[in-house]
């Protein structure tokens, strides 16, 4: 038995990766605030398997309730394999620095940075305690590694993300673990993160108009061929330790 828990299920790149992953045959775990109803009928016609777990991942005390039962239900004897992908994210507030809102701060580095540190730290003891093989997927952005303005904590979470990845990727290659983490970083996708960057103001996102270019001359994929992308890499299983993957790279 192979199972897949994917952050973000409900809706954009993670609904894609939990769509792909039921026709590969792998059970996946969605975790997300709201539940994308398509998945129950999918998995009954792919006759796959397919749970659903509420969370709001800006609360550390939700997701160690949550990630705990999660990994009752996955550690077990009859486990393969787990792919854990860190995929929930946001792009808000999209303001420059000077004019944050308390809250917003401690909401995206929660959401985009702590969320996926807790929940890597968590299933990584779970896998090596039950000896269970373990590929984690960080999402990332291009703005990890490049300033954007009016993206102050997105482009700063991103790249703590990066930096968390490479630099557990070194632990687990120095302990000489089969387990595996990786980034991948998807391009710009025809998603609601994406309505949310077009619908923000010139006065506090410079590349407005660079953006709602991307849109109309159709350059955003769609999440289903970059989810494909991921999914072939994770299921041909050679990847290297704290590698960040580009989708440019990849298709
Ligand atoms: N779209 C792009 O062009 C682009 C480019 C580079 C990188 N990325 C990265 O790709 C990943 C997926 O982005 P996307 O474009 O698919 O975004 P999206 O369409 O906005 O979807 C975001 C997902 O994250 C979940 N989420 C957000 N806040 C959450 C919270 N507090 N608790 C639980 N779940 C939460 C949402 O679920 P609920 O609202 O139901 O909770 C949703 O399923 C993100 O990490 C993003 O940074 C996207």
């Amino acid at each position: 038995m192979k199972y897949a828990i994917i952050t973000g299920s409900s809706r954009g790149l993670g609904e894609a990766i939990a769509k792909r992953m039921l026709e590969e045959k792998v059970k996946v775990i969605g975790v997300a605030r709201s539940e994308n109803e398509e998945f129950k009928m999918l998995a009954k016609q792919l006759g796959g398997e397919y749970h659903f777990y509420p969370c709001n991942l800006a609360s550390t005390t939700e997701i160690r309730s949550v990630f705990h039962e999660i990994s009752e239900l996955t550690f077990n004897e009859q486990t393969e394999q787990v792919y854990l992908i860190n995929n929930a994210g946001m792009i808000e507030p999209i303001e420059t620095a000077g004019q944050l809102d308390d809250h917003a701060i401690a909401t995206n580095v929660q959401v985009n940075l702590t969320a996926p540190i807790q929940i890597s730290n968590l299933i990584l003891k779970n896998a090596s305690e039950s000896k269970t093989p373990l590929t984690i997927v960080n999402v990332t952005s291009g703005a990890a590694e490049r300033p954007v303005h009016g993206w102050s904590l997105y482009c700063s979470t991103k790249a703590g993300i990066n930096m968390f990845t490479k630099t557990t990727g070194l632990e687990l290659e120095n302990q000489q673990s089969q387990m595996k983490v990786i980034g991948y970083s998807p391009g710009i996708m025809d998603t609601e993160m994406q309505s949310t960057i077009r619908s923000s103001s010139e006065e506090a996102f410079a590349e407005l108009d660079t953006f709602k270019g991307y849109k109309e001359k159709g350059m955003l994929r769609t999440p289903t061929v970059v989810a494909n992308a991921l999914v072939l890499l994770m299921l041909e299983g050679k990847v290297d330790n704290g590698k960040i993957y580009y989708v440019n790279d990849l298709i």
